[in-house]
């Protein structure tokens, strides 16, 4: 049985959508915190058992019978969020799983200036040391991700940021086709090639890009990086989350989400969805 956490979340909901399409839903099993949440699931025919990575015990029944698991990583930054994949990763073992998939990302470094890709390095380090056949997968970054830095631009006609760096933006849906195709497929040893989109863009590709779309101008302003925090600082932006958005244009400066390749083209059979036709597709959500 396949099992799949995080399957109340965007990604990891997506992945069982695809696996559904190709394998019985008797072959899936979900660990979820809200079974709840997971009702339409166990509906299908998926196996829905409540998993925690705070509660190993729990998290065991959850992943019963797992021939693999796929570990959707929780989100969580620093000690208590590594203490959780370390958690998941003992558990998959104990529960006899031939494969432990991670959703690690691209430009993974433990000296990262991007907060989470330390956290995925240690985790990558501890599937290393886990003894477990184990694949690690490169995801690239979230299109969605890219939006909190520019949307503002769409009302002023300025986007304002640091200097950037390219970055190859990628779909929930494109990873997750392309997850299940892993998973089935038993693809990829340890960590995969980065599993991204087709291009990497910056920030004034995106101003252009949304220029066209929507019929106005939008310029593109360079800010210091000082200049940048003391913004967002006063718009009220949290500490924390400043220091993500300042580390998402020093480490792209740094080259660290540029290189993109085309893993998951072949993956996928097609060609992945491009950054334009995300945007595309989401402006015009906006004028609705
Ligand atoms: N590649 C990228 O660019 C990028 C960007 C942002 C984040 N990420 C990482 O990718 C992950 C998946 O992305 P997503 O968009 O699917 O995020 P999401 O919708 O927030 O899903 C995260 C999932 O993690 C689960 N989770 C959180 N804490 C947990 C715990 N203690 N035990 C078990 N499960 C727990 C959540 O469970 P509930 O449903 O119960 O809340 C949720 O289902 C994120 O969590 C983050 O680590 C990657």
């Amino acid at each position: 049985m396949i099992i799949v956490t995080g399957a109340n979340g965007k990604l990891g909901r997506a992945v069982v959508e695809q696996l559904l399409e190709r394998v019985p839903a008797g072959e899936i099993g979900v660990s979820v915190r809200d079974v709840v949440k997971a009702q339409n699931l166990q509906n299908l025919g998926v196996r829905v058992r409540q998993g925690n990575f705070e509660d190993s015990e729990g998290l065991l029944h959850a992943f019963e019978g797992a021939s693999q698991v796929l570990i959707v990583s929780s989100g969580t930054l620093g000690e208590a969020g590594i203490r959780h994949h370390r958690t998941a990763i003992d558990t998959a073992k104990k529960a006899g799983a031939g494969q432990i998939l991670y959703t690690s990302h691209m430009g993974v470094s433990p000296v990262s200036y991007f907060p989470p890709m330390i956290h995925h390095a240690a985790t990558e380090q501890l599937l290393a040391n886990s003894g477990a056949a184990f694949t690690s997968l490169r995801n690239g970054f979230y299109a969605a991700s890219a939006f909190p830095l520019f949307s503002e631009a769409i009302q002023t006609g300025e986007l304002i940021a640091p200097e950037d760096g390219p970055i190859a933006w990628t779909t929930h849906a494109d990873l997750a086709k392309a997850t299940a195709a892993i998973l089935i497929e038993h693809k990829f040893e340890g960590s995969t090639p980065n599993l991204t989109a087709a291009e990497a863009i910056r920030m004034d590709d995106i101003a252009s890009m949304a220029s066209e779309l929507i019929g106005r101008p939008i310029r593109r302003v360079v800010v210091s990086d000082d200049e940048y925090r003391d913004r967002l600082i006063s718009k009220g932006t949290p500490k924390a989350a400043v220091n993500m958005l300042l580390g998402i244009f020093r480490a792209s400066r740094n080259g660290d989400f540029a290189q993109a390749s085309g893993t998951l083209a072949d993956l996928i059979g097609h060609a992945p969805t491009s950054f334009r036709e995300v945007l595309k597709e989401s402006l015009a959500h906006q004028q609705n």
